[in-house]
């Protein structure tokens, strides 16, 4: 056993770089965050305990089968993109020192949309010709087949368009600001899925709506939050990217929570959206719980309004959105490119 000095010389270790994930700390958080955690905790469920006996059962004509394998292909953009897009932001989080309780909340979220995620895989595998292991690992034979996997192909290169940007951001505002969209998201999604859960005639779904529908109203607690704590005290440069982040949350997000729109942002070829409404209409004739478009424009409208209001509580300009009827403040098309909106 070494003898120890009673007045030890200690040298003292190297500064450690502030943005490294080191030094951990836990100071307390307020108690909200320290909620929505155990909420999570106890609303924790398993895809794999759906009953999904009851899509194999389901009486569907093919057409009806690959429009809802096709939805939720184009859910994936969203859903499925989500657990990389909260990994990324956990591990900035844990960089940035970000408060224990909301590091907490994200590794919750992440996990959920892990669980969605799954849902948009199984219910793909499912419902695609050949049961594919991907909305892409399949070869399209009739015409409404090779439309729905030309639509998917394009979707996915603009999904995939998203993630360069949304790396970059972080680099230059803080996350409240960033996930301005990510509310909105949220927000429109919780309405979404209730509905869909409702409207739905396949209980394997509409048990994984309601599911999806509650996480996502608690991801919607935590955007709050941070839209709260951080907004009071927002620098003019960062209002305005926040406008521009609304309006661009919105076209990215259109495509699935109402209707796709060409040319802004999105780059869709001209047989896209005919193909979309027609692979809709099949998933909603097979009993999927796809809202009507007055619906989904209604619920997309309120979700609208919730974040209006908000955000203008803080004197920040909410955009136009003439697509649903809401007046605001314009925002050229090339600033549409800024988006992180997944939910
Ligand atoms: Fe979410
Ligand atoms: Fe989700």
């Amino acid at each position: 056993m070494p003898k120890l000095p009673a007045a030890p010389r200690l040298t003292v270790p190297p500064a450690i770089d502030p943005l490294n994930v080191f030094p951990i700390s836990w100071p307390k958080s307020p108690q909200i965050t320290y909620d929505l955690f155990e909420l999570a905790k106890a609303q924790a469920w398993d895809p794999e305990a759906l009953p999904w006996d009851t899509l194999r059962d389901a009486k569907l004509s093919a057409d009806e089968r690959l429009g809802i394998g096709y939805w939720f292909s184009v859910l994936g953009i969203f859903d499925a993109a989500a657990p990389p897009v909260f990994a990324h932001a956990l591990i900035e989080m844990f960089r940035h020192k970000e408060e224990d309780g909301v590091r907490k909340c994200f590794s919750t979220i992440l996990r959920d949309e892990l669980n969605h995620e799954e849902i948009c895989r199984k219910a793909t595998m499912a419902c695609l010709p050949g049961n594919p292991y991907g909305p892409l690992e399949w070869t399209p034979n009739t015409g409404l087949e090779k439309l729905a996997f030309n639509n998917i192909q394009w979707a996915y290169h603009n999904g995939a368009r998203y993630w360069d940007g949304y790396v970059k951001a972080f680099d230059k505002y803080p996350f409240a600001v960033m996930f301005t969209s990510f509310l909105m998201g949220e927000v429109a999604a919780t309405t979404l899925f209730n509905e869909m859960g409702k409207a739905g005639r396949i209980p394997v779904f509409k048990e994984a709506f309601q599911r999806v529908s509650r996480d996502e109203s608690r991801h919607a607690r935590m955007a709050l939050y941070l839209t709260k704590r951080t907004f009071p005290n927002l620098p003019q440069e960062q209002k305005e990217f926040v406008t521009k982040q609304l309006r661009a949350g919105f076209i990215f997000l259109s495509l699935i929570l109402f209707k796709p729109f060409p040319g802004k942002f999105w780059e869709l070829p001209d047989t896209f959206v005919d193909a979309h409404d027609v692979l809709q209409q099949a998933a909603q004739s097979g009993g999927l719980g796809v809202l009507p478009l007055k619906e989904r424009e209604a619920a997309w409208r309120n979700a609208m309004l919730k974040v209006k209001k908000t955000v203008e509580d803080y004197g920040i300009a909410f955009p136009a959105m003439p697509e649903v009827g809401l007046s605001g403040q314009e925002v050229a098309e090339e600033d549409l490119e800024t988006i992180v909106p997944v939910f």
